[in-house]
C-alpha cells in the first residue's frame, strides 16, 4: 500500500515507517523536517507543517492509508495544544477527505477526554473529534505511555535518576500507567492498516498497571543506579515545574504534566490481544535500553 505518515519522523513516526517500509508498504513522511535525515532510504520526505493545510492534500494524493502522529506533549512559542493537536488534526483530516484517502488513522492518547483542565488530553480528545467527523473512514489508536528506544518520557526519567542523588516523586507515586512498547504500537498499526477502518476508538496499554513508583523502581533496577527515592508534596513541587518549564528546552516536568499526575492512565490488561490479536511486550522485562541513555 502507499501510506503517508504525519510526524513520520519522531519517536512514534520512526518506529512506524521502518515497520511499514520493512512490511514492503510505499511510505511518504510528512513533518516539518528537523529530523528527515534519520529516515531509511526508501521513505520519501515531505515537508509540511499542520499548522498550514497548504500541501497536505497534495501529499496524501493516492495514498491508500495516511496516519497521523502529529502532536506535542509541551506547548513552545506559537506552537500551542489547540493549533497543533487541535487544528492540526482538523487540517489532516480535511486533507484526507479531499484526497479520497480509503483510510485515515489517527494516534491520540489514552484519557482524552473534554475537561479543559487537562488542556493536551483536551486537544488530543478534540482531534479524535475531528478524524470521527470528517467523513473519512478511520481507526483511531489511543495508546498509554509508550515505552523503548528514543522514547521521551522513560529515557529523560532514567537521565534525571542517573543525575540525580536523590530521586524525588510528585506525590505518593501511586498513579498507574500501562506501558507499551513502541513496537507493539506500530504492530497495532500495521494490523489496522492489512484490516481497514474500525470505525472505532482503541485504547492500548502493555501487560501490566504499573505505578510511578514500579516505574521508577524498574527504572533503576535497568540502569544499576541506587538511589533514595523521596516523595514530595505536589503543590511543593509547583514552582520547580514552573521553573523546568521555563528554562529548560525539554523538561522532566511541567505544569500540565503536575496537573494530569492524580489521573491514572490505563486500560484493560488485555486490551491489545482483544483488539489486535497479539500479546504485548512488558516494560518490566525489557526496560535495558534504557542503559544506552
Ligand atoms: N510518546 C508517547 O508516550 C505517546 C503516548 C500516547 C500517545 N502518543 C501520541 O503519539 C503521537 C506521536 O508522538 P511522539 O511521541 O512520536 O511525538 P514526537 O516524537 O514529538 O513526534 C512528533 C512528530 O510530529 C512532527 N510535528 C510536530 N509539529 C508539527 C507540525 N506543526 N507540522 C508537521 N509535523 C509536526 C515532528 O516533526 P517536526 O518537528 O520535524 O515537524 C515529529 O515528526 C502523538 O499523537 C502523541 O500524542 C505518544
Amino acid at each position: 500500500m502507499r501510506v503517508a505518515v504525519t510526524g513520520g519522523t519522531g519517536f512514534v513516526g520512526m518506529h512506524t515507517v521502518r515497520a511499514l517500509a520493512k512490511a514492503g508498504h510505499d511510505v511518504v513522511a510528512i513533518a516539518r523536517g528537523t529530523r528527515a535525515r534519520l529516515l531509511p532510504k526508501s521513505v520519501k520526505f515531505v515537508r509540511a507543517d499542520v499548522t498550514d493545510s497548504a500541501n497536505l492534500a497534495e501529499s496524501f494524493a493516492g495514498c491508500d492509508a495516511v496516519i497521523n502522529l502529529v502532536a506535542i506533549i509541551r506547548e513552545h512559542g506559537s506552537a500551542t495544544f489547540d493549533l497543533v493537536n487541535r487544528v492540526g488534526t482538523e487540517h489532516v483530516a480535511e486533507a484526507a477527505r479531499t484526497a479520497g484517502v480509503p483510510h485515515l488513522i489517527h494516534q491520540s492518547a489514552n484519557g482524552a477526554d473534554p475537561n479543559p483542565a487537562f488542556p493536551y488530553l483536551q486537544t488530543k480528545w478534540a482531534g479524535e473529534e475531528a478524524v470521527v467527523g470528517s467523513g473519512v473512514p478511520f481507526t483511531v489508536l489511543r495508546p498509554s505511555l509508550i515505552f523503548g528506544p528514543g522514547d521521551g518520557f522513560f529515557t529523560l526519567l532514567a537521565r534525571v535518576i542517573r543525575l540525580t542523588p536523590v530521586t524525588v516523586i510528585a506525590g505518593d507515586g501511586s498513579t498507574l500507567f500501562q506501558p507499551i512498547s513502541i513496537d507493539d504500537v506500530a504492530q497495532c498499526v500495521l494490523v489496522a492498516l492489512q484490516r481497514g477502518p474500525s470505525h472505532r476508538v482503541h485504547t492500548i496499554g502493555g501487560p501490566e498497571h504499573l505505578s510511578y513508583n514500579d516505574i521508577v523502581g524498574i527504572i533503576k533496577a535497568a540502569i544499576g543506579a541506587h538511589r533514595f527515592t523521596v516523595h514530595a508534596p505536589v503543590p511543593a513541587m509547583v514552582p520547580l515545574a514552573f521553573l523546568m518549564q521555563t528554562v529548560l528546552p525539554n523538561p522532566p516536568l511541567t505544569l500540565d504534566q503536575l496537573r494530569m499526575l492524580p489521573v491514572n492512565n490505563i486500560t484493560r490488561l488485555d486490551s491489545v490481544s482483544a483488539a489486535f490479536g497479539f500479546e504485548p511486550e512488558s516494560f518490566g522485562d525489557n526496560a535495558d535500553y534504557l542503559q544506552d541513555y
